[in-house]
Parts: structure tokens; C-alpha cells; sequence
């Protein structure tokens, strides 16, 4: 790969709101993997990919200098980088995954002055994502000062440290516990796959690529159903106009019933027992749902 290694290495968050799901994710996609002692790096046993768990901000930066040839993290600590970073390469976003959904939003005070945004004119704002703030100030039009808070953000208002902050906000319990709320929103953010703009060989940009084809294949599959049934074919158009189906059906006839079809539909989440009861109405018989697992398009 990058410095002579041999192995991949895929960057995640150590502690935090991506690193459970973004485990998973590789999981899904195939990967097994074996704890170091020290918890900070997991050894994979049957690809030779590697993970190495780190603090999210630094993951972009990892990427960057080649140390890791893939990350996982939150579209947030991405942007900033690229625009604290300027005309410098980039860690290139691969495929948006799904969760880890939140906003970075400026929040105030409960009971405070702060009505509007206009009121934070002349202010201090607290953030972990500076460049992001300040560009989100400038096309608003804002003049007020943003001071740079590398943890803890949403304790500086009580402090004096600052009379806004701009921080990420989830399910809103942090802001709650602090007394805060929410002014405006500056950007919604979801964990992404990322790749490192560093040029790679041939062997680590192929496994790049089947990671990410399974990483998606993983991600596709995840809620998709599998319908089977039989039905007369004169049902067929009704049929597929009820089903939540993803694309057209597959049908198949079947040997001496000329009248009856196989029909195989892949189907979304919401495909549930009343949709069966509809099309046991409309003729289908031996109707099967079936989880599916993985898809690889
Ligand atoms: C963010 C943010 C808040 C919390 C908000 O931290 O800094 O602490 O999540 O979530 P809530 O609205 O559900 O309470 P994050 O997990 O990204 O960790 P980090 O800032 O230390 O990277
Ligand atoms: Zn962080």
C-alpha cells in the first residue's frame, strides 16, 4: 500500500457515535476481525485489511499523508477539513452510509438576549469547526468572532468563554443538559466512506474498490425483501402496482399452467402482512418473503 506496507488500513472513530455502527458496517461487509491488546488497532483475519481506531478529527489527516488508505467519518469533519486546508489534496467522500445523522447548528442560551442570528453580530462563538462556522458567518453576512474549543463546546457559554456555540447536534439531549437551544442550522452531516487522495498500486486500489463494492452491497441489502409467489397472470398488473418494489419484477412461467406465473420481486422494508392479505386477495398463492442479506450489483 502506502510506505511499503502490504496490508490496508481503514481508519474509524475509537469512542464515539460512528464507532459502533461504522464496526458493524465492516462486518457486514465481510470482514473478521481480532483485537491488539491496547484496543487501538484490529487485525482483519480473512482480507488483509486493517483497522486502526483513532479520535474522528484525525482521521482526514490520516488520510491525507497515506497513512490509511480508507475512513469512516462524519461528513462534518470532512468538509472542515477541506476548507481549513485550501488548495491542499483531500480525502475524496466514496458512498454516503447511512447513519450517524446529525447538523452542525448554532445554539445560545435558554432565557438569553440571542433571539435571531442577527443578534450574534459583534459576539463570540464557540466551535470545534471553525472554518465551517466562519464560512457559514460570511454568507450570512455576520460579523462576530469564532474561537476555537477543541472539546467540551457546550460548557463555554457558562464559562464566559463565549456567548454562542456551534457545535453537532444529535438527538439535542447535550443541548438540552446545558440549557441550550438550537438558532439555525449550518450544515446536516451522515457518516461517509472515504478514501485517501493519495495515489495507491495496483493490488491496494483493487481492494479499495471491493471494499467499497461490498461496503454498498452491504448497505443496499440492509431492509431490502425478497418476495416470492405464484399467481394467475391476469393478477400481474395489480400485483405489482401494490408492492413496494425496488425495480420490475422477474417473471417466470411455469410448466403446464399456461394461465400462472413465478413472480420474484425485490421489495423495501415497509413490504408487511398487509400487503400479504392484499395479495392472497388478488390470487397470489405460496407468497415467501425473504431477508436479504447482501447484494452485490
Ligand atoms: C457530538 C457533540 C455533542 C454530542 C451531541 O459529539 O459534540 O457532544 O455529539 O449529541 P446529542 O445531541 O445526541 O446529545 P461527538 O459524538 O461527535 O464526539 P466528538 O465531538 O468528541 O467527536
Ligand atoms: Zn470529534
Amino acid at each position: 500500500m502506502n510506505d511499503g506496507r502490504d496490508r490496508l488500513r481503514i481508519a474509524v472513530q475509537k469512542s464515539g457515535r460512528l464507532s459502533e455502527a461504522s464496526l458493524d458496517l465492516l462486518r457486514r461487509a465481510g470482514l473478521a476481525f481480532r483485537a491488539s491488546r491496547d484496543k487501538l488497532f484490529l487485525y482483519g483475519e480473512n482480507l488483509p485489511v486493517d483497522v486502526l481506531l483513532v479520535r474522528d478529527d484525525d482521521i482526514p489527516g490520516l488520510l491525507v499523508e497515506g497513512s490509511c488508505e480508507l475512513g469512516i467519518v462524519g461528513r462534518n469533519v470532512l468538509d472542515e477539513q477541506r476548507l481549513a486546508g485550501g488548495a491542499a489534496p483531500a480525502p475524496a467522500a466514496l458512498i454516503d452510509l447511512g447513519f450517524g445523522h446529525c447538523r452542525l447548528a448554532l445554539a445560545v442560551p435558554d432565557g438569553g438576549p440571542i433571539g435571531t442570528i442577527a443578534d450574534l453580530a459583534g459576539l463570540r462563538i464557540a466551535t470545534s469547526y471553525p472554518a465551517l462556522l466562519a464560512d457559514w458567518l460570511r454568507a450570512q453576512r455576520i460579523d462576530a468572532e469564532v474561537v476555537l474549543l477543541n472539546g467540551s463546546v457546550e460548557i463555554a457559554p457558562r464559562l464566559g468563554k463565549a456567548h454562542a456555540i456551534c457545535d453537532l447536534v444529535s438527538s439535542g439531549a447535550t443541548l438540552a443538559a446545558n440549557q441550550l437551544h438550537e438558532l439555525a442550522t449550518v450544515m446536516h452531516s451522515e457518516a461517509v466512506l472515504v478514501a485517501s487522495p493519495r495515489p495507491r498500486g495496483a493490488a491496494a486500489s483493487q481492494l479499495v474498490e471491493r471494499l467499497g463494492a461490498r461496503i454498498a452491497g452491504a448497505l443496499s441489502g440492509a431492509g431490502a425483501r425478497l418476495l416470492m409467489l405464484q399467481a394467475p397472470r391476469t393478477a400481474l398488473p395489480a400485483i405489482t402496482r401494490l408492492l413496494p418494489s425496488r425495480e420490475a419484477p422477474s417473471v417466470l412461467g411455469l410448466d403446464g399452467r399456461p394461465d400462472d406465473v413465478a413472480m420474484q420481486a425485490l421489495c423495501n422494508a415497509s413490504l408487511d402482512w398487509q400487503h400479504l392479505e392484499e395479495l392472497k386477495r388478488l390470487g397470489a398463492r405460496g407468497v415467501m418473503v425473504l431477508n436479504v442479506e447482501r447484494m452485490l450489483a
